[in-house]
């Protein structure tokens, strides 16, 4: 099973996703975490170039070496952990290059993007996406509390204006997608999670 999880930069996903593998490998069940860009030695190095060139990276090679780092990290890692029956849960996942790069940056059409997904993943799709909807003027508060922002985070508050907003489409359109509300505690949140994920499950 492949469930992922989405939302913009402080929405709560890292909490999140501690407690749902903690849950989950309580229950019995082979749980595997990775976070992209990443997840393989190939993939954080592009990681490391995403998010600390100081060079100019255009809108086209942005979405290509997120989708580069994805296309290892799926062929190598998560199509056989799937094939063996584990359950895989991302930090982050096509649609947020849907949103990101797509919605976010506007540079390249929404289709497009959709296509080098498609090519990207080899039609891999989630069985579950828990996408955390949360401000993003409140998120960009949460953010500068925790950390210095990187190179996406940067981008200011009307692009992530845009990537919400493109989440937002995303929700309503894939039935696969569940938009929770981030801005309540963390347990509750958590608890909403389970109640979703716990129809999916597959028995062990
Ligand atoms: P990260 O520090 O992992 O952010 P977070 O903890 O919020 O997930 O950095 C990943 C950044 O890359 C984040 O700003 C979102 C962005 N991103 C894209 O723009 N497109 C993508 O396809 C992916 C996977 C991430």
């Amino acid at each position: 099973m492949l469930i992922s999880f989405e939302g913009i930069d402080g929405s709560g996903k890292s909490t999140q996703i501690d407690k749902v593998k903690t849950y989950l490998t309580d229950k019995g069940y082979d749980v595997h975490v990775f976070r992209e860009p990443g997840g393989t030695p190939l993939s954080e190095q592009i990681r490391d170039i995403l998010l600390k060139s100081r060079d100019e990276i255009h809108p086209l090679a942005e979405s290509l070496l997120f989708s580069a780092a994805r296309a290892q990290l799926v062929a190598t890692r998560i199509r056989p952990l799937l094939d063996a029956g584990a359950i895989v849960i991302l930090d982050r996942f096509f649609d947020s290059t849907t949103a990101y790069q797509g919605y976010g940056r506007k540079a390249i059409p929404v289709k497009d993007i959709e296509q080098l997904n498609t090519l990207s993943t080899q039609n891999l799709k989630p069985d579950l996406t828990i996408y955390l909807k949360l401000d993003p003027l409140q998120a960009s508060k949460r953010r500068k509390k925790v950390r210095v922002e990187d190179r996406m985070e940067r981008a200011g508050v009307e692009f992530f204006k845009r990537v919400s907003e493109g989440f937002d489409q995303l929700a309503l359109r894939e039935e696969r997608m569940v938009a929770l509300d981030s801005s309540k505690s963390p347990d509750v949140t958590f608890r909403s999670i389970i109640e979703h994920l716990e129809k999916k499950l597959p028995l062990l």
